[in-house]
This record gives C-alpha cells, structure tokens and sequence, in this order.
C-alpha cells in the first residue's frame, strides 16, 4: 500500500518574540520586543512574512496585509521561564511550572567539586560570562593549566569551554556527559554545553558547540508521532533540546543559511510525518550580541528563502512558523526577554486570514501537528486550532450531525434525527429534531440548524449534514423532508451540498437534485 506522505513543518525563529507579555516586569523584561526592534531598520525587508501575514497578529505593528495568506495567533507562554528549552518543550507540549536553576553567582562549590573529582580536572571562572570574553579572559590560563573552563549566563546552563588542542573534542563531550549525568534534581539545569574553541588569542570559538540537554520529563508531539509510525525530522539544535527523545533524523547545522539549506533538501523528499527547525543565528548570533542591523539582515535573508519553501510546499503540507521567547537586541539587556511569540500557519488545506487572536499556551501548535495527523492530543498540554483553520470536510460535517442528533427530543417516534448546517463563514449550526404532544409543532433536525442560523445573522450556507435512525447509531439514510427542502431553498441555492448516510457510507447531492422545480423567492418578483 501507498504510504500518504502528509507532511508538517514546523520553523522556530529562535528569540523572534513580538512584544512585552503581561508580566514582563518580574523578569526585568518592560517594553521588550524583538520584532519591534528591527522592523523598521533599513535592512529589514519582509514581504513574504507580512503576505502570511506577520503584521496583522495582535499587538504586531506595521503594514497589515490586507487578505492575509496564512492564519495567525499571538502565543503567550505558560511556563515560567525565557529559555530555549522551556520554549521549544512548550511548543511541543510540555508546560514547565518552574524555571530551570540559574547561577548568578555561580555554581556551588559542592557541584564545582564534586565535577573536578569526576573529570580529574581543575576548573576556572565559575560565574555568568559572555562566551567570548570568557576565552579572551581565561584561555591562556586554561592552556596552561589544563584546567576547564566552567560558566554560565543567565540562562540554565553549566558551559565548558575549552581549547581543541588542549581538550580534544571527543574528550571535551565526554566531560559534559559527565555534568549532564551529575546535574539533576535540584541543579538540573537546561543545558550542559561544550564551547570549544581554538587558535591562539584572540581564540575563536569553533562550529563545534554541542549541547547536551535535560531528557524531556512527559511525551511531545514528536515523541507522539514516533510512537505512531510518523517520520519525526530534527534540523538544527532540536535534536539537542529534546535530548535525542522522539526524533528518527537529525541534521545538525552551523548557521541558519544552512539550516534552509537543510530543510529545503527535506522537502524535497518523501516522507510521512514532521520536520522541527530551529534556526539559532538570530538568537545566538544577533539578539546576545544586541545586533539590531544583523538580526535585520538575517530577517529579510530568512524571508528570502521563505519564498522558496512556500513554492516547495504540497497539497497535504502545513507550515507552523512560530519562536520561543525573545531577545530584543535594542535593549541594554543581552539575554532573553519574556515576550509573546508569533504563529503563523499555512497550507493548501488551511484557511487563510484566520485571525487565532492571543493563544493561552505555546503548547497549542504540538497539539495543532498531532490533530494534523489525527494522533491524540491528550498526553501533552495545549489544544488544536487546526478545526479552526481548516475547510469542514464531509465526513466531519457528518461527524458533527451525529453528536447533534444525541440531543435529539423525540419520545413518540424515537427517530432520532440529527443536522450540521454549514455556513459560508465557516461556523456550524447543529440542530436535532424537537417533537410536541400535539405532534403536528414538531421541528426536524434540520429546520432547527437553519433558524438558530438565520437568528444569529447567518443567511449563507454552504452544506448540510443529516443523520437519523431509530437505533443508538443512526442507521438509515435520512434524507430531508418535503418542508424542509422548501426551507433550505429558500436560503440555499441549487448547489447546496446535502450529506447524508453513516460515516461508512455517506451520499452526497444537491438541493436541487432533491427539490427540482421549486417554488421561491424568484416567483413572486
Ligand atoms: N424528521 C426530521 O428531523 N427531519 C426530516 O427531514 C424528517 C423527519 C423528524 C421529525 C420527527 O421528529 C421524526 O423525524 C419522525 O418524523
């Protein structure tokens, strides 16, 4: 059998956050905004993000497109934290209620000790640095001495620098391995990471960074999918943040030119399941080093490729671009900041414009992937909006007429008959069949859907869904009555979609295949 290769891709601009959330100021993050920073620089040129529609999300400003390509929402997060980690767990389902362990004065000496006994190395610096002052500042001594460099930021990390020629890279993995395994519980921070570099000074620091991650505590969307089958595609450090947990493929980069490299060689390929991108240069490269031109510049770059990825996109594709907190380099700040972060979703099958407001949870996008591939959502946080980004298909139309029909009040015939009316906008009206004593006031399933529309201010539909039968599921083919044939038509033109059936075997047609030659408006022109 053929295996359908429907596809997912999911695009992290690491640090792209869009403004200040409500309660920026307990992380010293006031005014923050990322995209607000750069936008109005002269090298910022983004016309495919604001096509999908960028500047229409809430509280974004700019020029908003005017019919937007994509759906959108503003995401706020629910963990407590501004870390990478925290961010991409989130996204993929997990909700972190307290931040990782940071060190503002540095490790306690009993970690610091207790690392030194197991790598029988000394160690220099213990305290929040910048990555390269740290080696401008200790690399000689560490040269010398062979002792590690050890740091951290403001972020969760235990970092450890160290020359290639004096720590060969292999070795300089082992000894992070050895933090990672020791940094648990109480201390268990974000990230243990190798920062290797070399030369001579001023020292550079190589390509060869690896981070070694907090296994993940519960499941996310790309553990879910591997469970069930799917092909789950690592590109960049995602691989990394989840530990190596629910991936099938990773593809590490150097930079976010070959991150699109990567993707778009992904693309070109067949495969069933999701492909998760980071692309760190905006927040490693730019938003630290307060860059405001250079993360400009890698914006209008990355809107560039963008171009080609939306060409490269197929019938049974979705595309999530999203962030995971910000890092507004117009601030004296070089670390995060707690912000919002944007959502942008498109696809064939996604309904453009689609305004998601402001979403509760970063988790929201992990359940939204696994609805796309019909996998359960219940294991991680979050809940889907792909129903409200997606064209209603039939059968979901059908689906929905028959948990209408459960309210069905027909206690002298007991058939129990059940109607999902579907309007142009896009919104659904149920109805069930409401009997009376005197019998003749009785209302069926789909009169009901039609007035609790047209009461609402709804007057253009689209299709209707009818089921009804006498047993616990409904059996038989239902199809309107004579009345309410004379009602759709007097709001429905003759290419209304009827449905009706069961969901194994469903009938479709037209009104005017039920009611030819009717009688109507038109008539008593
Ligand atoms: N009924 C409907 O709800 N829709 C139809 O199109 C046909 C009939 C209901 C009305 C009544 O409650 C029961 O089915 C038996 O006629």
């Amino acid at each position: 059998m053929k295996k359908n290769n429907k596809r997912a891709f999911l695009i992290v601009l690491d640090s792209m956050g869009i403004g200040e959330m409500p309660d920026a100021h307990i992380w010293n993050d006031e005014g923050s905004d990322t995209l607000g920073a750069i936008q109005n620089h002269p090298e910022f040129n983004c016309p495919n993000l604001a096509k999908l529609g960028l500047f229409n999300i809430e509280g974004v400003k700019g020029e908003k497109a005017p019919m937007p390509s994509a759906s959108y929402a503003r995401m706020h997060e629910a963990s407590l934290g501004k870390d990478t980690t925290i961010g991409h767990w989130e996204i993929a389902g997990i909700c972190s209620e307290k931040p990782f362990p940071t060190y503002p004065d540095g490790f306690p000496a009993e970690v610091i000790e207790k690392f030194e006994k197991l790598t029988g190395r000394g160690t220099l610096c213990n305290k929040p640095y910048s990555g390269t002052d740290v080696i401008r500042d200790f690399g000689e001594e560490h040269i010398k001495t062979g002792k590690l460099i050890v740091y951290t930021s403001a972020d969760s990390v235990f970092q450890i620098a160290a020359h290639e020629d004096v720590v060969p890279i292999e070795m300089l993995y082992e000894y992070c391995k050895i933090a990672r395994e020791m940094l648990k519980g109480e201390h268990g921070v974000g990230r243990v990471i190798a920062r290797p570099f070399e030369g001579v000074h001023p020292f550079k620091r190589t390509p060869r960074r690896h981070d070694f991650s907090l296994v993940p505590p519960s499941d996310t969307v790309s553990s879910l999918l591997k469970d069930n089958g799917f092909d789950t595609i690592s590109v960049g450090k995602i691989y990394d943040i989840f530990a190596g947990v629910g991936f099938t493929e990773s593809y590490p980069t150097v930079s976010n030119t070959d991150g699109m490299d990567k993707l778009d060689a992904v693309m070109e390929r067949d495969f069933n399941g999701l492909c998760f991108v980071n692309l760190v240069d905006f927040d490693m490269v730019y938003g630290h080093r307060n860059d405001i031109s250079g993360y400009a510049r890698a914006m209008t770059e990355f809107d560039q490729r963008l171009g080609k990825v939306l060409e490269s996109m197929k019938e049974d594709d979705i595309l999530i671009i999203t962030a995971d907190h910000g890092c507004d380099p117009s601030t004296p700040s070089t670390d995060h900041s707690r912000e919002y972060t944007p959502m942008l979703v498109y696809g064939n099958k996604i309904k453009p414009g689609i305004n998601l407001g402001t979403r509760n949870t970063f988790a929201d996008i992990g359940a939204t992937v696994l609805d796309w591939f019909s996998v359960s959502s219940d294991k991680i946080s979050g809940s889907s909006f792909l129903e409200e980004v997606s064209d209603i298909t039939d059968s979901k139309l059908l689906d929905m007429a028959i948990e209408a029909r459960k309210n069905s009040y027909s206690p002298y015939s007991n058939f129990r008959v059940g109607a999902a009316l579907l309007s142009k906008s896009g919104k659904v009206y149920k109805g069930c069949n409401v009997e009376n004593a005197a019998y003749s006031p009785t209302n069926c399933a789909e009169r009901t859907a039609v007035f609790k529309a047209v009461s609402e201010g709804e007057c253009d539909f689209e299709a209707i869904a009818i089921v009804g039968g006498k047993g616990e599921e409904p059996s038989e083919l239902c199809a309107p009555c004579g009345v309410c044939r004379q009602v759709l038509a007097e709001f429905c033109t003759g290419d209304f979609k009827i449905i009706m059936g069961t969901p194994e075997n469903i009938k479709v047609c037209t009104l005017s295949e039920l009611l030819p030659y009717s009688f109507g408006k038109s008539n008593l022109e």
